[in-house]
């Protein structure tokens, strides 16, 4: 064994021998009495099982960049159950009856012509954070079978997240009502495989209906801060059980948007470093070489980067109690 190689193996030991001894109980998972001394997955931040889903995740690829100058919007809110983990329902208030609601995509300049349809048992409201309006004008309760029609132009590029304004508004959203609206700039950003990612919260107590096992909100885990379950685009863990599959090198530019309600997302992609990474969306709050950045809650950031060689690559936030609840992905570089 060369000086070299003893050194490797020398450092490999006091790494993993280091990670052993810092286990504790805290970092067991919920429900160990004693810290478990074999790993739960092979791979880096395996918190979630990797290409196990028995169902199709939602589909993370943007929307593709248009220039319609006038983009007619309509959507209808329903209250409707969807999946946030596998195997398990939720009864959710959502835009076109699904959560996150669809995604949006306009350029700078473009006229926003919005209708929202009320097709859900109580009020509920639409407010786009790209828009730049009078909330008390537009962003209004909507009655049960009610609709209701406005424009605005989308003058700042960016990633946006858009929500429904109806008091208590984290309800609402808890709830499920949030997406995203991309504005892009006039000059197209350079070509890149394109997601959004949406991450949120489910705060879940039993509906107590006997006809249904759909989850419904627990509102002083809301309160208390203590969501079951905290997602990318609706459904905990779901592009770990299905990666999304890119390939080595390939620019990527993801779309990260915080619906919350609570929880920031400190957002990082295990084995690379952000080339740019865009706060809000905004040419004029960019980084480069970053490891980490926070997203908001109510905001947005664009992350660009390449993944350097075959692999699987974890997405996570790196709070990692909301990781550990389902705030993990996978991109699979496959060549
Ligand atoms: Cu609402
Ligand atoms: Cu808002």
């Amino acid at each position: 064994m060369s000086r070299a190689h003893l050194l490797t193996a020398l450092v490999l030991t006091g790494v993993v021998a280091g990670c052993r001894e810092r286990r504790s109980p805290a970092a067991a998972p919920q429900g160990a009495q004693t810290p478990s001394t074999t790993p739960a997955a092979d791979v880096s931040h395996g918190e979630a099982a990797i290409g196990s889903a028995d169902t199709a995740p939602v589909d993370p690829q943007a929307p593709p960049r248009t220039a319609a100058r006038l983009r007619r919007v309509r959507i209808e809110i329903r209250h409707a159950t969807v999946t946030i983990a596998a195997g398990v329902s939720y009864d959710a208030w959502t835009f076109d009856g699904r959560v996150p609601g669809p995604a949006i995509r306009a350029t700078v300049g473009d006229t926003i012509d919005f209708t929202l349809v009320n097709r859900a048992p109580m009020p509920h409201s639409m407010d786009f954070h790209a828009a730049e309006i009078a909330p008390d004008r537009v962003y209004v309760n909507v009655m049960p079978g009610d609709s209701l029609h406005y424009r605005f132009v989308a003058r700042v590029a960016g990633a946006f997240l858009y929500h429904c304004g109806t008091a208590p508004v984290a309800m609402h959203i808890a709830n499920g009502m949030y997406g995203a609206i991309l504005v892009d700039p006039l000059r197209p950003r350079p070509p890149a495989r394109e997601f959004v990612l949406v991450q949120s919260e489910f705060y879940t107590r039993k509906a107590g209906g006997a006809d249904s096992n759909a989850l419904a909100l627990d509102w002083q885990k809301l309160l208390g801060l203590a969501p079951d379950y905290v997602t990318f685009n609706g459904r905990s863990a779901q592009y770990a059980a299905a990666p999304i599959v890119v390939r080595p090198r390939e620019p990527l530019r993801l779309y990260v948007v915080n619906a919350g309600p609570n929880r920031i997302s400190a957002f990082h992609v295990v084995g690379a470093i952000f080339d740019h990474v865009f706060l809000d969306g905004s040419a004029a709050a960019s980084l480069s070489g970053v490891q980490t950045v926070d997203v908001p809650v109510g905001g947005g950031a664009i992350f660009e980067v390449r993944l350097a060689e075959p692999g699987s690559y974890p997405f996570v936030t790196h709070a990692f109690a909301d990781a550990t609840k389902g705030a993990v992905g996978v991109f699979r570089a496959k060549e």
